[in-house]
């Protein structure tokens, strides 16, 4: 009986990286997964002295090469025990009607489309697993709570929730979990991402303040992945206690 085994979508940054991290203090085997191959390999380098490591170069977008990719998949991690669906990111904090139709494309393609290809890639395996497997994916606050600016990204993470609520009824039976995480401001390249690397923005949203950090999550996402089988965290929403909600806004005439 070989190690537990963890594949990771977006494994070459902040949430997914830390969670690289998490599950090899904990001895589990990782398939890390992004599109840049050079920090795959940097983290293969600094983690696979430790602990077993397949890097997988991915596109979450591109069903055909996931597919390939894990029927690929070594013996010694073909049994995956944990998927985390982490990969995704937000384009623009700008209104609807301000927005560029190829950023929300790209949201939908990825926070949408590519999870629900890697989810439905690596189902098989996961109920092979069974008890004590677990889906982990990665919402956020805006998919439950509205803000300006929030539009597509917040619609497409409304959508992580309600399809993880929605595998769990599916999968009833199997001993396969499904649990939403849902993080508030979070310090990661999430931002430098949204922003389109304007380092001033990040500096704004993080100075001054105390977000959560990649680890805090790594922790949440280790957490729900190990309890006891019988147990399923559904939705897990974290933020930074310097984080809270405001007013309704209203239209005025003055
Ligand atoms: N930071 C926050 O405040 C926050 C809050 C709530 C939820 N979240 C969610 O948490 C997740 C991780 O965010 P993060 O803060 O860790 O952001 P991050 O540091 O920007 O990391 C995002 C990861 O997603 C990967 N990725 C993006 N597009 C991809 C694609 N098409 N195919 C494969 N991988 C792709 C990136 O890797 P490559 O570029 O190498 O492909 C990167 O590893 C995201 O789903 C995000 O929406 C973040």
């Amino acid at each position: 009986m070989g190690s537990s085994v963890v594949f990771i979508t977006g494994a070459t940054s902040g949430f997914g990286r830390a969670c690289a991290y998490r599950f090899a203090d904990a001895g589990w085997s990782l398939i890390i997964s992004g599109r840049r191959k050079s920090r795959l390999d940097e983290l293969e380098r600094e983690l696979g002295a430790r602990v077993p490591v397949h890097s997988i170069e991915l596109d979450v977008r591109e069903s055909d090469a996931i597919t390939a990719a894990v029927t690929a998949l070594p013996e010694t991690f073909k049994r995956v025990t944990c998927l985390v669906n982490n990969a995704g990111l937000a384009l623009g904090a700008g209104p609807a009607q301000e927005s560029k139709l190829d950023d929300w494309h790209t949201m939908i393609d990825t926070n949408v489309t590519g999870l629900v290809n890697v989810t439905h890639a690596l189902l098989p395996t996961l109920i092979e697993s069974g008890a004590g497997a677990s889906i982990v994916n990665l919402g956020s606050v805006a998919g439950q709570w509205p803000y300006p600016g929030s539009n597509v990204y917040g619609a497409s993470k409304a959508f992580v929730k309600q399809f993880s609520l929605n595998l769990r009824c599916d999968l009833l039976g199997t001993g396969v979990r499904v649990t939403d995480i849902a993080p508030g401001m979070a310090e990661s390249e999430f931002t430098l991402v949204r922003m389109g690397n304007d380092q001033n923005a990040y500096d704004r949203l993080y100075n001054d303040t105390t977000p959560l950090q990649p680890e805090d999550i790594a922790e949440q996402v280790f957490y729900v992945a190990t309890l006891p089988a019988h147990i399923n965290i559904n939705r897990l929403e974290v933020m930074p206690v310097r984080q809270a909600w405001q007013n309704f806004a209203v239209d005025r005439d003055t």
